[in-house]
């Protein structure tokens, strides 16, 4: 089939490259011409794994082709899809002039039927708008179905996520373009589930909501675990187990983070609000997640008491682990917040160093995971980057000043960091 994508931010470029990849023909629009220029050249402006080599097959293929003109791309395409940025704003609520824009620009480009179906996070009831607006802006007064395709991939796992999904969810206000969208996901062989167009929308809202929720439960119980004594992991081990629970999703930490998780929970309860119900659940999901922070970082400022002037190595800047994004990260915040209590920092993430550059200054920046402990007075496990498993802990003990080691991912076992000499201070794990 013959698709285009407007936007080709982590969602979109990912979206169209798979397209490509089974066989559809894809052209991304971008507003951004550097990006385009980039991308036309084998080049990368995102870290994500499989992406740029899929990228590189489908433009040689001739699968894939990158370009400026959004009336280029609605011209030669049959269904259009949306995958620019929602921001949040101050208040929790979702800007959607971009969706606005580009639903105008299409408008004005549609010389024939189209389908235009938002793969956008929005809330419930922007198709409605969306037609609305299409309808409005449409000199040529040609029809058009307006579809809600959410996204439900993760960042460092997109690429996988989008061959495999566990479901695509299609949300339609007319069986017209039921057909054509069954087209472009038939090569994935996923179940597909077709919806209305409010309810589509409403599922990405309240699946990544409830997946919060499920952090921030684990990081409840977590401090039950460290008053008591227990050890959270083996709580989640045996809750986890109950197939109606799952362990996915069920790892303490120092909070969750990212592009999604804070930005969908504080829309969602703001949607709620405008319709009339106080979602008062997902604000204490909220709570619980800033307060999981606070008691981290009360955690380190108790054990070294006086943090000023101390140096701290933090092994992680990334919101998590496989992906060079540090918007939202609880590493990067935990980073500010010890440079305001006057630490001096040693940094080091496999990724995403380049990116937290503009926004961590005054901090050492250092290549290798082991040579962050040189000198340092405690060291901080801040991502859940499975390579810092290998990390030479005999090394990092002899070069810390003290063998303090605060692990906000409880990537180590305690026993063992203790037998090696460590003072060991994780999450949820012991008092
Ligand atoms: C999420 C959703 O998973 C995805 O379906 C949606 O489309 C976009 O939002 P993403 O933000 O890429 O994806 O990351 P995810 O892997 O879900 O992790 C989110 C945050 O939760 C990270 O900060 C991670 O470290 C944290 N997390 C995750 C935990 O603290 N504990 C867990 O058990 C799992």
């Amino acid at each position: 089939m013959k698709l285009t994508i407007i936007g080709t931010g982590y969602v979109g470029l990912v979206t169209g490259t798979c397209f490509a990849e089974v066989g559809h023909q894809v052209i991304c629009v971008d507003r951004d011409e550097n990006k385009v220029k980039l991308l036309k050249s084998g080049g990368m402006p995102i870290y994500e794994p499989g992406l740029q080599e899929l990228v590189q097959k489908n433009v040689a293929s001739g699968n894939l082709s990158f370009t400026n003109s959004t009336v280029e791309g609605v011209e030669k395409s049959d269904v259009i899809f949306i995958a620019v940025p929602t921001p949040s704003m101050n208040d929790g609520s979702v800007d959607l002039s971009f969706i606005e824009l580009v639903a105008r620009e299409i408008a004005a480009a549609m010389t024939s039927y189209k389908i235009v179906v938002d793969k956008s996070t929005v809330p419930v009831k922007t198709g409605e708008k969306v037609s609305e607006t299409i309808k409005r802006y449409c000199k040529a007064k040609v029809e058009f179905d307006v579809v809600s395709n959410p996204e439900f991939l993760r960042e460092g796992f997109a690429v996988d996520d989008f061959m495999k999904p566990d479901r695509v969810v299609i949300g339609v206000l007319t069986q017209r373009p039921v057909a054509a969208m069954k087209e472009v996901y038939e090569p994935f062989n996923a179940p597909i589930i077709f919806t209305d167009i409010n309810s589509a929308e409403l599922i990405k809202h309240a699946a990544n909501s409830f997946l919060a929720l499920k952090i921030s439960y684990i990081n409840a119980v977590s401090q039950i675990c460290e008053a008591s004594g227990a050890n959270v992991q083996e709580v989640a081990n045996g809750m986890g187990m109950d197939l109606r629970i799952g362990r996915k999703f069920l790892d303490a930490s120092l909070g969750f983070g990212g592009s999604c998780f804070p930005k969908d929970l504080s829309a969602f309860i703001h949607i709620s609000e405008e319709l009339g119900y106080d979602f008062a659940l997902l604000r204490e999901v909220q709570k619980i997640n800033s307060e999981q922070m606070n008691r981290f970082v009360k955690k380190i400022i108790e054990t070294l008491w006086v943090v000023k002037d101390k140096t701290i190595g933090v092994l992680g800047l990334a919101f998590k682990q496989n992906t060079d994004d540090v918007r939202m990260s609880p590493a990067l915040d935990l980073c500010l917040r010890l440079q305001k209590e006057g630490a001096r920092l040693r940094v080091h993430d496999p990724k995403a160093m380049e990116k937290a550059k503009a926004v961590l200054k005054d901090v050492i920046y250092v290549d290798d995971m082991n040579d962050v402990a040189d000198g340092c007075d405690a060291l901080i496990i801040a991502t859940e980057w499975p390579e810092f498993k290998k990390l030479d802990l005999e090394r990092a003990r002899k070069a810390l000043t003290h063998p303090i080691l605060f692990d906000g991912r409880n990537l180590f076992d305690v026993e063992e960091m203790e037998k090696l000499g460590f003072i060991y201070k994780s999450i949820g794990r012991g008092r």
